[in-house]
């Protein structure tokens, strides 16, 4: 199944996506950890990226393309994959539709005051990208990642400018992909406030009931994907 999580920047799909790999082995895909990656490796492209991603906007269009062509899976059998970051607006969405067919977009939906409290207090871990939170979710060592014993690192665009930024850009060019998604009858809304277990659970059910229709068990013929949502 092809999945994209969509929603505005701390709402949990990162750290939803990556329970989806390690406990369900979907391959996750983010155009935020591909990017910061560049931005590591110091390639030409990280280094186009960087000043973009500091200041909480956009980084061109064409670059993050470029980045995830190379990286979507094709061939069969099709294996579950999650988008994570991708599309951010509506070129990207058009864009993507010519490569890989979204069968379902995830919307996270948390009210903007936890965002915020939830990005501020994120860190993460250099080393091997394991993310914790100050206030939900903190180390076992104050400062310390779990695994690795890496020093934890405050992400530069979770600075309250950035965050301040990155919130009008989404409202601004992500946020109209609820409509665009909506009208093409694949959007589900996520209610995101619970605990990581909660989110997961209900998450899991979700796509459980998209990949299991109850037509296969003999059951009822399950709702299309064109029949509503939020
Ligand atoms: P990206 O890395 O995609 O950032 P984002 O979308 O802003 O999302 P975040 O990673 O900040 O939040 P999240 O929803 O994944 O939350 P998380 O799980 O970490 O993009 C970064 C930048 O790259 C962009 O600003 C842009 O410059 C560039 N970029 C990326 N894609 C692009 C594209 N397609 N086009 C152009 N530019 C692009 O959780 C947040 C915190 O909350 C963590 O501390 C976590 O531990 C905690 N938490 C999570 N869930 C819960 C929960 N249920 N309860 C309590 N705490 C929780």
């Amino acid at each position: 199944m092809n999945v994209v999580f969509l929603g505005p920047p701390g709402a949990g799909k990162g750290t939803q996506a990556k329970l989806l790999a390690e406990r369900q082995g979907w391959i996750h895909l983010s155009t935020g950890d591909l990017l910061r990656q560049e931005v590591r490796a110091g390639t030409p492209w990280g280094r186009q990226a960087e000043g973009y991603m500091k200041a909480g906007r956009l980084v061109p269009d064409e670059v993050v393309l470029e980045i995830l062509r190379a990286r979507l899976p094709s061939g069969r059998p099709a294996p579950n994959v999650v988008l994570d970051g991708y599309p951010r607006n509506l070129l990207q969405a058009r864009e993507l539709e010519r490569l890989w067919n979204p069968e379902v977009v995830v919307y996270f939906d948390l009210p903007e005051d936890l965002l915020v409290d939830r990005l501020t207090a994120r860190s993460s871990c250099p080393r091997c990208g394991r993310v914790y939170n100050r206030l939900t979710h903190p180390p076992q060592v104050s400062g310390l990642c779990d695994a690795d014993r890496t020093p934890l690192e405050q992400r530069p665009d979770d600075r309250p400018e950035a965050v301040r930024t990155r919130l009008e850009v989404y409202h601004r060019e992500t946020q109209p992909l609820l409509d665009h998604y909506q009208k093409k009858g694949i959007l589900r809304r996520l209610p995101a406030s619970g605990s990581v277990e909660e989110v997961f659970r209900q998450l899991s059910d979700l796509l459980s009931g998209m990949a299991d229709p109850p037509r296969s068990r003999g059951g009822p013929a399950r709702p299309s994907l064109g029949e509503g949502i939020l």
